[in-house]
């Protein structure tokens, strides 16, 4: 079994950057098939959910060329069949084949998606829209069947704002008869740089980043070259842990408007923060105040940074109140903390977070965030080796860890059991 060993108590210093973003790559690979022709992304992250995605798209018959941070997809050749079982279980975002071949083929079968189950996340905004847009969808042994003779432009209210169901129905109407219109859209930046890339692949859409997008169905996609954005999840939590080991770091290559809810929640705490047009500096100080924090759809307080978050909230003066409000119980990383000395009660959607000193333990990553909240945790602790198992885990989302972190001076390696 593999381990990831952390020695803490050392300020983190120096200079990381950040590589394109998890929750873009994962949705542009699948977006790309709607093209008829070859389609580049650059600034790719060497993931492992990226790894699952490209074989995902050779098993439905496209070339994948993947070299460094580039990727080339020629998905001319691509056949729509079934994919009941095997990879698309491993990945929760297997689901944006559901409309990327609807969009394309017209036809889907795509098993019902795995990955990090934190808590049941169920995809009934996704299949809302597909039937809005005249699919019809059956459940087969697991598998989702989802057919439609055609595809025809509709108006979608999404009753949850949802990243995944918003470009899972961008994906299907930019190829349908006439206009469709999600509301209650979401807004994250992801959503962003798929309708960039789909525009750039000859898509017609319009107000991505607000809450009513347009999509004026095409006949057919091209090519393209596509540069992916900064990861914020990754900027975030590099932000965090120098903040946390009361270190001084430049997090490069971030789109700093990206970042805002997470850097005046720390400055509220006494972090000093200083942004350039696309880097930041965290300097970590040796006493924070306890905040209040509540994660929320963007441009809120990112959930995905609500774990990480917990571990700095452990080093404040007083109690800190951190609420979930887009998962009602993403709190498994708290037991873990727990065992490393933390003062934590969950209450409900809410976690009650008091100041303590923490001690290394050995702590299991449960998902991908919770992961990288018992990273920061065993890098401030003083004393002794944190031992961290779920390591495939923190693998799905943040890559060249442990050198980024070696590089700003920390003690960390992998050990193999
Ligand atoms: N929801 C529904 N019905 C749906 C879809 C969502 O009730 O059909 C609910 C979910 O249960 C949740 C909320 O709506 O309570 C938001 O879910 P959303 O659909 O926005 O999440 P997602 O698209 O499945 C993406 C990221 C997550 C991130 C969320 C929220 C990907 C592959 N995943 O998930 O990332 O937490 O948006 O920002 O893009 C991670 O990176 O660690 C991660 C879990």
């Amino acid at each position: 079994m593999e381990k990831l060993m952390i020695a803490g108590g050392r300020p983190l210093r120096g200079t990381v950057q950040i590589s394109g973003a998890k929750n873009s790559a994962i949705a542009l690979i699948p977006a790309a098939i709607l093209s008829e022709t070859a389609v580049t992304l650059d600034n790719l992250p060497a993931l492992s959910d990226v790894a699952i995605y490209t074989e995902l798209l050779q098993e439905l018959g496209a070339s994948v060329e993947w070299s460094k941070d580039q990727m080339m997809i020629d998905p001319s050749r691509l056949l729509s069949r079934p994919m009941p079982n095997g990879n698309v279980k491993k990945l929760r975002a297997s689901y944006y084949l559901m409309g990327a071949l609807l969009g394309r083929f017209g036809e889907a079968t795509i098993g019902l998606p795995g990955g990090c189950n934190f808590e049941p996340r169920p995809i009934d905004q996704h299949i809302k829209g597909f039937e809005a847009l005249g699919a019809r969808i059956s459940n087969e042994n697991g598998a989702l069947h989802i057919q439609a003779k055609e595809l025809r432009g509709a108006k979608i209210y999404l009753d949850v704002v949802s990243v995944g169901a918003t470009i899972n129905i961008m994906l299907a109407a930019s190829r349908a008869k006439g206009v469709t219109t999600i509301e209650n859209a979401a807004k994250e930046p992801e959503i962003i740089d798929v309708a960039t890339l789909l525009n750039s692949m000859g898509a017609k859409i319009k107000g991505a980043g607000t809450e009513t997008i347009r999509i004026e169905g095409v006949d057919a996609l091209h090519g393209c070259r596509h540069s992916i954005i900064p990861d914020r999840i990754q900027a975030g939590t590099y932000m965090i842990a120098a903040a946390a080991t009361r270190g001084d770091v430049i997090v490069d290559n971030v789109i700093p408007k990206h970042m805002e809810a997470l850097t005046a929640k720390l400055q509220e705490m006494g972090v000093h923060i200083y942004e350039m047009d696309e880097s930041i500096r965290v300097v970590g100080q040796p006493e924070y105040e306890a905040v209040d924090v509540k994660a929320l759809v963007y441009p809120g307080f990112a959930t995905d940074l609500q774990s990480p978050m917990s571990s700095l909230l452990t080093q404040t003066r007083g109690v800190s109140i951190l609420s979930d409000y887009v998962y009602s119980n993403r709190f498994k990383h708290v037991p873990e903390l727990m065992r490393m000395g933390a003062k934590i009660k969950v209450e409900g959607r809410s976690a009650v977070i008091e100041g303590s000193q923490l001690s290394a333990a050995k702590v299991k990553a449960t998902d991908l965030r919770a992961g990288a909240s018992l990273v920061i945790a065993g890098l401030t602790v003083e004393d002794g080796v944190t031992e961290i198992t779920g390591v495939e885990y923190i693998d799905r989302g943040y890559d060249h860890l442990v050198t980024n972190l070696s590089n700003l001076g920390a003690e960390v390696w992998r050990q193999n059991d």
